[in-house]
């Protein structure tokens, strides 16, 4: 169970900072997101202290969360971001990022994208293939600038995460297959428009070991050895994002992943840029939600919820374990173990296996822990369902961050051709 100075239980009541989740529970109805601010802050600082050095920079994967006040949130604390759409970067200017603080990442962008992302002035491209950096070359060439780019290679490491998450083995679609980066770079340092500001990589998320960073770190000293050797110029690399969170409980080896970080910089003295999304956000965030039925199935004890899997779909996609707690404690003893699932017609909806609780009943609140990365960002309107709420709280306070998104407003986007 998550219990930290953030998200904790006071006299068996949970709270979220200095407010309590069953009156937020009453005001807002469930269900909704509730992220605490001084928890992502802290995460920040904590990464933040670990691989502190004047060359290393972190940029914020806004695809873990990307509200803006989230966003606001961590630039406030000194994060640039790493993006992956048009949509983020838009999420980032509007929450005050200016571009210079950006990279853009994904391994399809558009040429209005890659146009897009030139005018504001980006920092930085990550690009993953060879037509791609034509493309970013020919637009660039259109308006008379010049894109930074930095290629990103696929090192053919294994993350040891789940298949679904792992981005660094030679059969996933991302980055330079690992034969072929010399020649692309060189290829990219003669093109028009393009100036190689060096290498990126990201190998995979929800690492809790420090064994695959320090394999594919490894490999990126060696690349950018070659390459220098070679005579090219690689006056930056990023190492990506993919530090886990405890959802087990796990160990996270913050200050061994900084301590690579720091050799990594002084091995290969150039900037180094890393693209953290779920430590920074992941712990800081809830989902809270209602028991509509205790339901005994044959087989089975079922907690029917009122979050489902376009909430919160982590939990079918990659088979990930989130903690679930009561959000008032039962002072009974008695306990059964549930499935915890939500009202989407697919038995693949929900959000805890087998999982032994104090005894529920009908409109019981529970919380689902360890929501806060990929869980609004990936939530949808299956089933024609509303987007929940996504609360922010500080102290005392919390703000509603984005309201209940209504079936009349899903509505609203829908229209009816004239032959109907
Ligand atoms: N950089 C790049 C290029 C990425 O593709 C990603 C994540 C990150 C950074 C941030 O990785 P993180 O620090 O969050 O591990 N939806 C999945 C995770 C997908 C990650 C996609 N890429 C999940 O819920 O587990």
């Amino acid at each position: 169970m998550t219990d930290t100075s953030f998200i904790y239980y006071n006299k068996g009541r949970l709270h979220i900072e200095g407010v309590e989740v069953e009156d937020l529970a009453r005001q807002i109805g469930t269900p909704f997101y509730c992220y605490s601010g001084g928890a992502i802050v802290d995460a920040y600082r904590k990464l933040h202290e670990a691989v502190n050095h004047p060359r290393v920079k972190i940029f914020y994967a806004v695809k873990a969360n990307s509200n803006v006040a989230v966003i606001r949130t961590l630039h406030g604390q000194g994060a640039g971001m790493d993006i992956v759409s048009a949509g983020e970067m838009a999420r980032c200017l509007k929450a005050g990022v200016p571009a210079r603080g950006i990279v853009f990442s994904g391994v399809g962008k558009t040429r209005d994208e890659i146009a897009l992302a030139l005018k504001e002035g980006i920092h930085q491209f990550n690009a993953e293939s060879l037509p791609e950096l034509e493309a970013l070359s020919q637009v660039a060439g259109e308006l008379g600038m010049t894109a930074p780019v930095a290629l990103r290679i696929n090192p053919d490491v294994d993350s040891g995460t789940h298949a679904k998450i792992s981005t660094g083995k030679k059969e996933n679609k991302f980055g330079i297959a690992w034969d072929d980066v010399e020649a692309a770079y060189a290829r990219m340092a003669r093109t028009p428009h393009l100036e190689a500001v060096g290498l990126s990589m990201h190998i995979g998320s929800q690492m809790t070991d420090t064994a695959p960073f320090a394999h594919a770190f490894a490999r990126m000293e060696e690349m950018v050895k070659r390459l220098r050797a070679a005579g090219n110029k690689v006056p930056r690399v990023s190492l990506g994002g993919g530090l886990g969170i405890p959802y087990r409980g796990e160990a996270i080896p913050l200050a061994a992943f900084g301590r690579l970080v720091h050799e990594t910089v002084q091995r290969l003295a150039c900037e180094v840029e890393l693209e953290p999304g779920r430590y920074l956000v992941g712990e800081a965030g809830v989902l809270i939600s209602k028991v509509l039925y205790v339901k005994r199935g044959e087989a089975k004890n079922f907690l029917v919820i009122d979050a489902a899997m376009n909430d919160l779909i982590r939990p079918t996609l990659y088979e990930a374990y989130h903690p679930v707690g009561r959000v008032v404690e039962n002072t009974m003893p008695d306990e059964a173990i549930y499935d915890v699932v939500g009202p989407v017609c697919e038995t693949g909806d929900y959000l805890a296996l087998e999982r032994t609780l104090p005894l529920c009943q009908a409109d019981d609140l529970v919380a689902i822990f360890c929501a806060g990365a990929y869980g609004a960002s990936m939530a949808s309107c299956y089933n024609s369902r509303a987007l929940i709420p996504e609360i922010l709280v500080e102290g005392r306070n919390f703000a509603l961050i984005r309201p209940r998104l209504t079936i009349e407003q899903q509505l609203a986007w829908e229209t009816m051709p004239d032959w109907l």
